[in-house]
């Protein structure tokens, strides 16, 4: 492992939690089907074979295989592009590297989702999907700690999703808001392809996959979370004998396959951009990233504009400047800078700016130094590590889960091997 990330010991190896019975599966550790990760990749990476269900010593990292018995997280990215912002950082990734520690956690890359508006660049998705994980990594999240899901290595997954799909009307996937405002935002018209109202299925079976107990999402994947909830509590009623009294959290216990997830929001719903009106948000050209210079990054605090006619006038409180200041400031200073502005006192605008600057700087240089180490040959092959061995790990428990599901749906005519 690079020397970017905290090394931990290895958790020690325990029996799988007794409620999920392994006999219906088993993953193979005798003779993997090495499956090529690049192949003649247009990115220039060097071709290394992907194993499922490998030895520990095929597996290069060697990261312990063992359940953990901690409650589960999952999350994830689509890897349409690359560039984390302070948006993300506060919306979902704190969270993330907060309850490291806590919980299991999964990361995924929603590398098959890409392709619902980026079919005809499969180089562009392979780029960004190497570059979400070096993305993860500089900012701090462990794979010693937590497992990085690759989608589309993960088979269980999409035959979940088909199973899913008959759970849920047609209708209600198309109502979902979180699809329309991307159908809006992203102007995909009518043209979009199946797959694009789908991918909201897909969702919930990349959640529910790994059962998690929380999913920690920006506001706005609310209405997938909301519906992976529906989905699998119509599921534990239909196939598990959950009666439609039991509360959600008491679903696992009433014998359902899969516990009821909660969203879990960031300390910020949402973050302005420095231009003060639009959510941050990279296409929008308003946002600070996690990656920019000192300079670019006082640069672009210095164009927020604050609409004051004096250096004694007040400030709307609503102002980008003060809002940014509420995320990356300490409360206290920041009620005493709020006090200032309305006291009539003399305030440079040019001194907040440059706190605030000072302040993201030092949240965000470890992240930028670290970012930097993968942009080498080296640090290609540290994230193509961490994919093999998330692969590994994320494909042991969502075998369990399917194995679960079909055994549920009367659907266990055969044990399966993947490997
Ligand atoms: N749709 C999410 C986004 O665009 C990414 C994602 C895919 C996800 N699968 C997930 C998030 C499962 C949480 C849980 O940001």
């Amino acid at each position: 492992m690079s020397s970017a990330t905290t090394p931990t010991p290895p958790t020690k190896p325990s029996p799988p939690p007794s409620s999920v019975p392994l006999r219906a599966l088993s993953v193979s550790t005798s003779s993997p089907r090495p499956l090529r990760l690049c192949g003649e990749s247009s990115s220039g990476l060097p071709a290394r074979p992907l194993l499922i269900g490998g030895t520990d010593e095929q597996c290069h990292g060697a990261y312990p295989l063992a359940m953990s018995t901690k409650p589960r997280i999952l999350t994830g990215d689509t890897p349409t592009s690359t560039g984390l912002h302070l948006g993300h950082f506060v919306g979902s990734l704190e969270n993330r590297l907060k309850l490291q520690d806590e919980y299991d956690c999964y990361f995924l890359i929603a590398n098959v989702h890409a392709f619902t508006t980026l079919s005809e660049k499969p180089a562009d998705i392979r780029a960004n999907t190497i570059g979400i994980v070096k993305d993860w990594l500089a900012v701090g999240l462990d794979p010693k700690r937590s497992t990085f899901v690759l989608q589309s290595e993960i088979p269980a997954i999409a035959e979940l999703t088909f199973l899913f799909a008959m759970l849920i009307s047609f209708n209600k996937v198309m109502r979902n808001p979180t699809l329309k405002t991307e159908i809006e935002t992203k102007g995909l018209g009518d043209t979009y392809p199946f797959g694009f109202p789908m991918y909201a299925v897909g969702q919930c079976a990349d959640i529910l996959a790994f059962r998690p107990e929380l999913v920690p999402v920006g506001e706005d994947q609310e209405a997938h979370i909301e519906m992976c909830r529906d989905v699998a509590v119509k599921f534990n009623q239909l196939y598990c004998g959950v009666g439609n009294r039991v509360e959600p959290k008491d679903h696992a216990k009433a014998g359902g396959v899969f516990p009821i997830p909660a969203a879990k929001l960031g300390r910020v719903a949402r973050l302005v951009g420095t231009d003060g009106v639009n959510k941050m948000s990279k296409s929008l050209g308003n946002a600070i990233f996690l990656y920019d210079t000192e300079k670019q990054v006082q640069k672009k605090i210095n164009s927020i504009v604050t609409g004051r006619a004096t250096a004694t006038s007040p400030i709307d409180e609503k102002n980008a400047l003060i809002q940014l200041c509420e995320a990356f400031i300490p409360a206290d200073r920041v009620a005493e800078i709020k006090a200032n502005y309305a006291s009539g006192k003399e305030v440079m605008d040019g001194h907040i700016k440059a706190e605030l600057g000072a302040a993201i700087n030092a949240l965000i240089s470890p992240m930028r130094e670290r970012r930097a180490k993968y942009e080498t040959p080296e640090g290609e092959q540290v994230v193509l590590d961490v994919i093999r061995d998330g692969v590994k790990r994320a494909n042991k428990v969502a075998e369990e889960t399917l194995a679960e599901a079909k055994k549920a749906m009367k659907l266990d005519f055969l044990t399966r091997t993947i490997g």
